[in-house]
């Protein structure tokens, strides 16, 4: 097994077309979908496996983060990586660190909501794109605005990456697959998949016409009535994430609420 921890033992090799799945472990379906395709697409593929301390909030989930390392590398080789990166927090953060920030596409939703969340994303993310050095980089569209800020990121900074954003991946009842779902109870694990249902109902009212504002509210109380506490619900241009009042290109509902104390999000395109 080809488990690399230390930054300076990294096998860079710029001559081999490679593909980078990075993430923080507990890995599911959807992870897997993004290594398969790496594989499939480049001839080498390295997944990292770093639960990145500095996108977690003080109240958020960063001790009791799953870590199934063993499983997930596992895993990881099953579906066709060559290489797993598992640095230590220490090899990668220095004291008082540069960190790097992507304005504008983190100004709202996720960004308003978790502080310093998105800027440990982006320094992550930056430093992982220049130890690996990646052809093709793979995100899953369910972290919405993390694909925007990568993309930008990459715009703006001329980052040597292509990024590539590979479709959400479902529990065969529409729950969009997620390391955190395994925080729910049975309870809640019933209710989630109304998540979807209502971005889906809500995406063929809009399309057939019916004002965005009142259908957005409808469809929220809808949920909250069902026992969720809905932090938003909004259509969004998906390449700026922020919000318009009717349906362009690159329309997508986003959505963020709670089941007890769990953080569920979810997006559905809208047009493109
Ligand atoms: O999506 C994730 O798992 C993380 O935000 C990422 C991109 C691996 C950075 O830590």
């Amino acid at each position: 097994m080809n488990i690399v921890r230390k930054i300076g033992e990294f096998p860079r090799n710029p001559t081999i077309i490679t593909g980078f799945v990075p993430t923080m472990g507990a890995l599911h379906e959807g992870h897997l979908s993004l290594i398969r395709m790496s594989a499939k697409e480049n001839d080498r593929t390295v997944v990292s496996i770093f639960v990145n301390p500095t996108q977690f909030g003080p109240n958020e989930d960063f001790s009791r983060y799953p870590r199934p390392f063993e499983e997930d590398c596992r895993l990881a080789f099953e579906c066709g990586a060559d290489l797993i990166f598992a640095p230590d927090a220490e090899d990668i953060y220095s004291t008082n660190p540069t960190t790097v920030s992507v304005p504008y596409v983190t100004d709202q939703f996720e960004g308003q909501r978790r502080p310093g969340h998105f800027q440990g994303v982006a320094t992550i993310v930056t430093k992982l794109f220049n130890i690996v050095a990646p052809t093709n980089s793979y995100f899953g569209e369910k972290d919405l605005q993390q694909c925007a800020l990568v993309k930008k990121l990459v715009d703006d900074l001329n980052l040597p990456t292509n990024i590539r954003i590979c479709e959400t991946v479902r529990e065969p009842d529409g729950l969009a697959m997620s390391s955190r779902n395994r925080y729910l109870s049975s309870k809640d694990r019933e209710l989630a998949p109304m998540i979807y249902q209502v971005l889906a109902r809500s995406k063929d009212l809009l399309l057939n016409g019916e004002d965005i504002e009142s259908t957005l509210d409808l469809q929220a109380k809808a949920l909250s009535e069902r026992g969720f506490r809905v932090d938003y619900l909004a259509l969004v241009d998906r390449l700026t994430m922020h919000p318009t009042q009717s349906i362009i290109d690159n329309a997508s509902l986003i959505i963020a609420a709670y089941l007890s104390n769990t953080r569920l999000i979810d997006n559905i395109r809208v047009v493109g």
